[in-house]
């Protein structure tokens, strides 16, 4: 597995009991799409960072809407997902996708050895702004643009990155001292 995907995975696998204790969290997503789509028929379904589907009641989705894609960088846990609701990737569409292009242009690789060879304050913002430009060159869905009638986004955006990085930040300031 790739740093973020491994990552990912090591966090949707720490918690067994999030599926039990999130039952009621899942209940308010499910009755927020409930009152969102009343009258409305949607055909096709994308969840944005699926993970385990701990927030998504499954069943549910699978009689509001004719087709349903998951996607999230672990798709073992999307796999996961399924088997809980006894469903199975003819039911679903599972897509793996990294969705900030970190993974794909290398972020993370060989990042702690580079920085701990910068010594200057310049060099490092170069160094830095050069692999986040490498990134945001990457085309995240650009291989799977196609019309979706209703988008979920799961929360990812306190995850997306900012613990690797954290993690990187404290290996450096381990090495340093
Ligand atoms: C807090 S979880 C959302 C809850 C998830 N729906 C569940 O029930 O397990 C965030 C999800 O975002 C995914 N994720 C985090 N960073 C990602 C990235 N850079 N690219 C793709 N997926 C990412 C994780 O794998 C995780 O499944």
């Amino acid at each position: 597995m790739r740093p973020i995907e491994l990552f990912n995975h090591d966090v949707n696998q720490s918690d067994p009991t999030r599926f039990e204790r999130w039952t009621d969290y899942r209940n308010q997503i499910t009755s927020f799409i409930d009152d969102h789509t009343d009258g409305h028929v949607f055909s096709h379904l994308l969840v944005v960072g699926a993970g385990n589907c701990d927030d998504l009641d499954l069943s549910y989705l699978m009689r509001k809407f004719k087709k349903i894609t998951l996607m999230d960088i672990d798709l073992e846990a999307m796999q996961k997902g399924l088997k809980t609701y006894h469903l199975d990737e003819k039911d679903i569409e599972l897509i793996q996708k990294e969705f900030t292009g970190f993974d794909e242009s290398g972020f993370f690789e060989s990042l702690i050895d580079d920085l701990f060879q910068i010594d200057d304050g310049d060099k490092l913002i170069e160094y830095l702004n050069q692999k986040v430009k490498r990134a945001l060159h990457v085309p995240i869905f650009k291989s799977h643009h196609q019309p979706y009638d209703f988008i979920l986004v799961s929360p990812i955006y306190t995850q997306l990155v900012f613990h690797q990085i954290q993690n990187v930040s404290n290996e450096l300031s381990f090495i340093t001292h």
